[in-house]
């Protein structure tokens, strides 16, 4: 290096200080490319990310001009001497990289590159890239400086470095990927859940009220004030949904109140005898009854879509400081160990989940030919 230790070490310090004040992998990338060509007082610098088809994720490089780096095309490919950085892991130091055997040519855009030195960037056993330079500023024009054991060694701890800044970054990417796909899912489950539910409700309905209006305008006249409820109620479903708010009603008329109005639209709106006891619940803490609210919603809707049942009992009781719900069909039952999880069937995973997720438990007693009933405890507060 051409500065003397002490600014060496304070280059070095910033330059790795610089790395991890990013998060963004693509950021982070950038800082390690251009403080290593800055550090090492080369012409060029790039880094590359590997992807597993033989070329790579990302290439981040220092030293070419916008429109340079246009002209020269598409990515590299892993070959040649990138290939010995990457798949052996292997550092390289060249005193002319075109001389080298494994020197495969380039772009006619490409800069023209000399002198070289190339390192992965290993975390453990795993190369998560290569760092590399070329063409070292030479004090004298056209002397032959070329990179030297120093500047490999310094190359070196720069890439350790990396490969820290990077996992980081990746971490943090990946963590914000997750808290999105657990946002996504949790609206997955309430549209699921509430929303759907009215919607088949509100098609039944609408179903009877059109059979109706010939024979019985009066009735259908009933049954079209309930289709304009239901949808008044789906959109209010949709918008808690949406801006994750607790269903109105259970603030409103608390949990078992709100169970036997629901319980009381879909007996009007289906054919099965729909029922509701509730023995002597008390309150309980808000997320509880949420859940217990949403998974006698989909246990209610499954019974009524699949059971082929002429009955089904909704039951809410207090045990010890909590409750347990239990909803009951007189159907054809089904084998819950041949449901998948994955998949289209999102009900009996999304009762899971919220069973769990408030402390509580959710089991399924159902065999083919006999009916089902669900049941879930929460304990309370
Ligand atoms: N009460 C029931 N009676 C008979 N079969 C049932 C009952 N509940 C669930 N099943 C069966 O279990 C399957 C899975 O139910 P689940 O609620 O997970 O998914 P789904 O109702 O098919 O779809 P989704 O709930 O995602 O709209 C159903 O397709 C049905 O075959
Ligand atoms: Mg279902």
């Amino acid at each position: 290096m051409s500065h003397g230790p002490r600014s060496g070490l304070a280059a070095v310090s910033s330059a790795l200080l610089a790395m991890s004040r990013h998060l963004e992998v693509r950021d982070v990338l950038k800082t390690i490319v251009a403080s290593a060509r800055e550090l090492l007082d080369a012409q060029y610098a790039a880094l590359g990310v590997p992807d597993d088809h033989g070329g790579f994720a990302q290439f981040v490089v220092d030293g070419v001009s916008d429109a340079q780096w246009k002209a020269i095309g598409p990515l590299p490919r892993r070959h040649g001497i990138l290939a010995a950085m990457l798949d052996d892991a292997a550092p390289q130091r060249l005193a002319d990289v075109r001389r080298d055997p494994r020197f495969e040519g380039w772009p006619s855009a490409h800069p023209d590159l000399v002198d070289f030195l190339g390192l992965p960037i290993r975390d453990g056993d795993e190369v998560l890239g290569a760092l590399f330079l070329a063409n070292k500023n030479c004090p004298k024009p056209d002397g032959a400086c070329g990179f030297t054991e120093d500047d490999e060694e310094l190359l070196g701890i720069l890439a350790q470095h990396a490969a820290i800044a990077l996992t980081n970054a990746r971490l943090y990417e990946r963590s914000r990927e997750l808290t999105i796909a657990e946002e996504r899912s949790r609206l997955a489950h309430e549209l699921h859940d509430a929303v759907s539910q009215k919607l088949f409700s509100l098609r039944l309905t609408a179903q009877a009220a059109a059979r109706l209006v010939d024979r019985d305008p009066a009735r259908a006249k009933g049954e079209l004030q309930q289709v304009a409820e239901l949808a008044a109620e789906a959109a209010d479903e949709l918008r808690a949904a949406v801006v994750e708010l607790r269903p109105a009603a259970l603030d409103e008329d608390g949990l078992v109140a709100t169970l036997r109005t629901q319980v009381q639209v879909l007996d009007r709106a289906h054919s099965a005898r729909v029922t509701f006891t509730g023995h002597g619940v008390r309150a309980l803490p808000a997320a509880q009854e949420e859940a217990v609210l949403r998974v006698a919603q989909e246990a209610l809707h499954n019974a009524l879509r699949h059971s082929g049942g002429t009955h089904v009992d909704v039951t809410l009781e207090r045990r010890g400081n909590g409750a347990v719900l239990r909803v009951g069909d007189d159907g054809g039952g089904f084998d819950p160990h041949t449901v998948r999880r994955a998949g289209r069937h999102l009900g009996l995973v999304s009762m899971r989940d919220r069973a769990s997720g408030v402390g509580g438990r959710l089991t399924v007693e159902s065999a083919p030919g006999k009916g089902t009933t669900i049941e879930m405890e929460v304990p309370g507060g």
